[in-house]
This record gives structure tokens, C-alpha cells and sequence, in this order.
């Protein structure tokens, strides 16, 4: 296994998770060199011989094989993952937004300069799903998969429902907890949501969309109402990513709130936790859970990818480089 030198970018929530945590991974031969953070001024954790401000001190740097950003800028975060792609740096990204935006450069710069980008964080947090998708389905097709794919919602949807906390205490918690995105409406809008849910959407059908193509609906116009009528009749209300292939081959994907009965298995998935249903032709269902935001669960998928670039592992795009030329329709089909 390879000794990997990491320039970290970013030392927020999921940043000092991630130092926190490979400080007791001892057998991982990773060391963080350098960490490149914004702000001057505000206090951190560790002393500040460990900062640098300047982002190029770590692109510059040939002993920095592998580049982790976790910053929450989405356009500075394309900048320097692009640019360590072109050095050839290998790169761990956790920023779904970014990722979702700049799905097709991000292939091609991987491609052109042979280097891996991993971010098995960047959907359901702690949830290996990426690296599921990628491995096991090579010949059981998926049929759909169906998820609560942001911690944040869930969060706020449980606390409202079952602890009958308002809105904004319920989203100001999710915040004092590091789940919310610093710009809650990416959140609360299902923008967050429809990012995971392109990012399966490439590793599961094959299909690249842009944000502008899939439908989101998010949580913030759900009322007293919507939350009375479910206690009445035992559901709960969940924040759903759902992507399926329709009879023809035509591909269904959006975020929508739904209202789920106690049979269906994300009934049960409540506060920070993530769910993911997959449905094959011969292993049927398939579920998949875990926290889907948080400093150390966040941390402990962006370790995974660490890990894995000490053994050479990258994804190969399998499902895209089969090239099923699905159709994306333009239906919303609510009743399934
Ligand atoms: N804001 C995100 C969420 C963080 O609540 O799911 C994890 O991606």
C-alpha cells in the first residue's frame, strides 16, 4: 500500500471529523501535510503551524499525493479539485453540489489525466452506496432505488412530527449539529437531495442529468395540516430521492415528500439516518442504512475513500460506460 501524503482543504464539521478520525487510524499510512482553511481569524481546534492560507501551497506541493476538500463553497471546490486532477493528484471529495454540477468534466478530467476522485461521502454520508453500486450490480440490473437521502430533513420532519418542535427550533438543532448545509435551503428545498440522487443516478443507470433536468420538491411548504392528517392515519412524512426505469426503458428521477405507512421500511428510518431501497430482478429488495450527516460518520466515508486510493482503487463507471441510452421522462409519476 502506497503512503499517502494528504492536502486537506477545509477544516469545518466534516474537516476536523476527518482529522479526529485518522488521528486513531493509526495503521492507515496517511498523514495530513497541509490543511488550507479561509478565515484568519477564526479560532480552531489545532495550532495554527497546521494552517495554511494560500491554496496553491498544497497544489504546489509534489509530496502531496492525494488532495481531500471538504470546503462548502461549490464553485471554489470545483476549482481545486479540477486543478489537482491536472497535477495528477488523486482527490476525495465529500461535495455533492459540486460533484452534481460538474458531473461530465469531473469524468473527463479523471479520464484525460488518469488519476482517480472518489466521494463516497457526498450521498448518505456513512452509507457505502456509491461503492455498492459500482461493485455488485454488474449483472442483476437495477430496477429503481428509492431513498431519504439528507440527514437534515429527516432530522427536521421526526423532531416535528414526534417531539412536536417547531420548524425553526427543529432546523436551528439540525444546524448546532453540523448536518444543515450552511445555506439551509439546500436542505429544507430538496436541492441537497436531487445532488445525492444524480450522483446514484450515474453510478446505478448509467444516467448523467444536470440539476435543471430532475424535479425537487422540499420540505418547507409541509404545514400543521400535512403533519395532522398523517398522525390520524399512522404515517410519517419523508423526504424521497426516487430514480426507476419504466416499461419502455424511459427513466423516472425527482425528490418529492411522501407520505409513508408503517409497512414500508423507511418508516422507520428517522432522525439523521439515511435509507436506501434498491430493487434488482433476482435479489428483489435491498436496504441500505445509516447516518447521513455528521462530523465522524461523514468522516468515516471520506477515511474509506482514503483507504481505498491506498490500494489504487477508482471507480470505473460501469453503468455509464455500458451505455444503455436511457430516456429521462418528464412525468412525475406520484403513485409509486
Ligand atoms: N446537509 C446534508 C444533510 C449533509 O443534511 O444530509 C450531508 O450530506
Amino acid at each position: 500500500r502506497k503512503t499517502l501524503n494528504i492536502g486537506l482543504y477545509g477544516f469545518g464539521c466534516v474537516g476536523f471529523g476527518l482529522y479526529e478520525v485518522l488521528q486513531k487510524t493509526p495503521g492507515l499510512k496517511a498523514n495530513i501535510k497541509n490543511i488550507c482553511v479561509k478565515d484568519k481569524n477564526k479560532p480552531r481546534e489545532i495550532g495554527s503551524e497546521n494552517f495554511t492560507f494560500d491554496k496553491n501551497d498544497i497544489l504546489n506541493d509534489d509530496e502531496i499525493n492525494v488532495v481531500v476538500e471538504l470546503i462548502d463553497d461549490a464553485d471554489a471546490a470545483f476549482e481545486i479539485v479540477s486543478e489537482a486532477l491536472k497535477r495528477g493528484k488523486a482527490v476525495v471529495s465529500a461535495n455533492k453540489k459540486m460533484i452534481a454540477e460538474h458531473f461530465t468534466e469531473l469524468l473527463e478530467l479523471q479520464e484525460k489525466h488518469n488519476v482517480p476522485l472518489l466521494y463516497e461521502a457526498a450521498a448518505c454520508a456513512s452509507i457505502p452506496i456509491i461503492r455498492n453500486l459500482e461493485e455488485y450490480y454488474d449483472n442483476d440490473l437495477l430496477e429503481s432505488i428509492e431513498g431519504i437521502v439528507n440527514g437534515s430533513t429527516n432530522y427536521i420532519l421526526t423532531k416535528t412530527f414526534a417531539e412536536n418542535l417547531s420548524y425553526d427550533d427543529a432546523l436551528k438543532q439540525a444546524q448546532d449539529l453540523g448536518f444543515a448545509e450552511s445555506n439551509p435551503i439546500l436542505d429544507t428545498g430538496g436541492f441537497d437531495a436531487k445532488y445525492k440522487l444524480q450522483i446514484l443516478l450515474a453510478h446505478s443507470f448509467g444516467y448523467i442529468a444536470k440539476p435543471a433536468d430532475l424535479f425537487n420538491i422540499g420540505i418547507d411548504n409541509i404545514g400543521p395540516l400535512e403533519l395532522k392528517y398523517a398522525k390520524e392515519k399512522g404515517l410519517k412524512i419523508k423526504l424521497i430521492a426516487q430514480a426507476f426505469k419504466g416499461s419502455k426503458g424511459e427513466l423516472s428521477a425527482f425528490v418529492i415528500p411522501k407520505f409513508v405507512s408503517s409497512e414500508e421500511r423507511l418508516f422507520n428510518v428517522d432522525d439523521v439516518f439515511n435509507g436506501v431501497l434498491t430493487k434488482t430482478s433476482f435479489a428483489d429488495t435491498q436496504f441500505f442504512v445509516g447516518r447521513g450527516a455528521g462530523a465522524h460518520p461523514t468522516a468515516s466515508a471520506v477515511l474509506s475513500d482514503i483507504s481505498a486510493l491506498s490500494y489504487d482503487y477508482r471507480y470505473e463507471y460501469k453503468k455509464i460506460n455500458q451505455k444503455e441510452n436511457l430516456v429521462l421522462s418528464d412525468d412525475v409519476n406520484l403513485s409509486v
